[in-house]
């Protein structure tokens, strides 16, 4: 349903001199699917390049180059103007449910913004029915209507950016760390119900996660990014258990160590590389612990292996 091909998103950073100007390659080359009515999870550690694909894919940064589909149409050489109605197919629900609410408009100016924008024709009734179902299927009751956000706690405020975000029946999803900022018990609630509204609304959902194990509940496939690259691809039962990459191998052990569970951070030997000065070759083959003089000096070619998982890597592992 939506594709990316071959997509550079490039930021400038430092002084405003242009000889001092450092390019940020945020996300590179990256060629992705998403399928109608599937779960992507996208995984890496804080300051791969996550956000700024989902940013991308939501036409919020400019791209370098490369190309993204959206049921076959080229979105990515839309004007604004163009944009509306790609809008409405393509929602996002972002981390932090206090700020991404206007602490002045009531529930229901907040939910029903979107509506009035991209459906000018409809009439108050109708909105008022549109928003009435849309806070039922996300549990929370109408009596909420004339409150203001800054009267909820953060998972209920969850619940009405989802509600803001499902009004329109987009056929994308972009979660962006959208239960990261919940404690745990709410963010299982929060997560049933994503899960419940994508097989009632056939939704796609691109779920952004540093947390591996709600990208495990809740993804059929899962992207793994390492320093601007998607390094493997697979789904999710055969990208977990039987990892071609290196780097997805690390990833996935350390997180079923259930002290990690909670950490920002994933274990992996070494630091991550700055993304202002990425390894030559493969990037990770100043972590590799297979890495060989290959990986030094050439990027990794693409494996294709069984149904339709690839990864980028010099030295695959095999199946056991
Ligand atoms: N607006 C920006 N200007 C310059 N650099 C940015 C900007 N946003 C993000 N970056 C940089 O791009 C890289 C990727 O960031 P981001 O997409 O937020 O990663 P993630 O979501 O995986 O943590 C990081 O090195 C970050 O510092
Ligand atoms: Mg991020």
């Amino acid at each position: 349903m939506l594709e990316t091909k071959n997509l550079n998103v490039v930021y400038t950073s430092g002084s405003s001199l242009s000889f001092k100007k450092k390019r940020i390659v945020a996300v590179e080359d990256v060629s992705l699917k998403i399928q109608k009515g599937k779960t992507l999870g996208l995984v890496g550690e804080s300051g791969c390049g996550k956000s700024t694909l989902g940013r991308a894919i939501l036409g919020l940064v400019p791209i370098e180059s490369g190309s993204i589909f959206l049921d076959e149409e080229p979105i990515h050489e839309k004007s604004r103007k163009e944009w509306l109605p790609i809008r409405k197919k393509i929602q996002v629900i972002f981390q932090d449910p206090y700020s991404s609410l206007n602490p002045r408009m009531t529930i229901e100016e907040i939910i029903s913004e979107g509506l009035i924008v991209h459906f000018p024709g409809l009439n108050k009734l109708k909105i008022r029915e549109l928003v009435a179902t849309i806070l039922n299927k996300v549990n929370l009751s109408t009596n909420i209507l004339q409150r203001y956000p800054h009267e909820f706690s953060g998972g209920q405020r969850q619940r009405i950016a989802i509600a803001r975000a499902l009004v329109l029946e987009p056929e994308l999803v972009v979660c962006d760390e959208a239960v990261s900022a919940l404690d745990i018990s709410t963010q299982a609630s929060v997560i049933n119900l994503l899960k419940e509204l994508k097989s009632m609304l056939n939704l796609s959902y691109l779920f952004i996660s540093h947390d591996l194990g709600i990208v495990r509940y809740i993804s059929d496939f899962i992207a793994v990014m390492y320093l601007g690259r998607i390094i493997e691809y697979g789904n999710k039962n055969d990208l977990i258990n039987n990892p071609k990459h290196p780097y997805t191998k690390a990833l996935f052990s350390s997180s079923f160590d259930i002290k990690n569970r909670d950490k920002e951070r994933v274990v992996i030997k070494g630091e991550i590389p700055s993304v202002l000065d990425k390894p030559k070759g493969c990037h990770f083959h100043t972590r590799c612990p297979i890495a060989k003089d290959i990986c030094r000096v050439e990027s990794p070619p693409k494996v294709d292996s069984e149904g339709d998982n690839w990864t980028f890597c010099h030295f695959p592992m095999s199946n056991k």
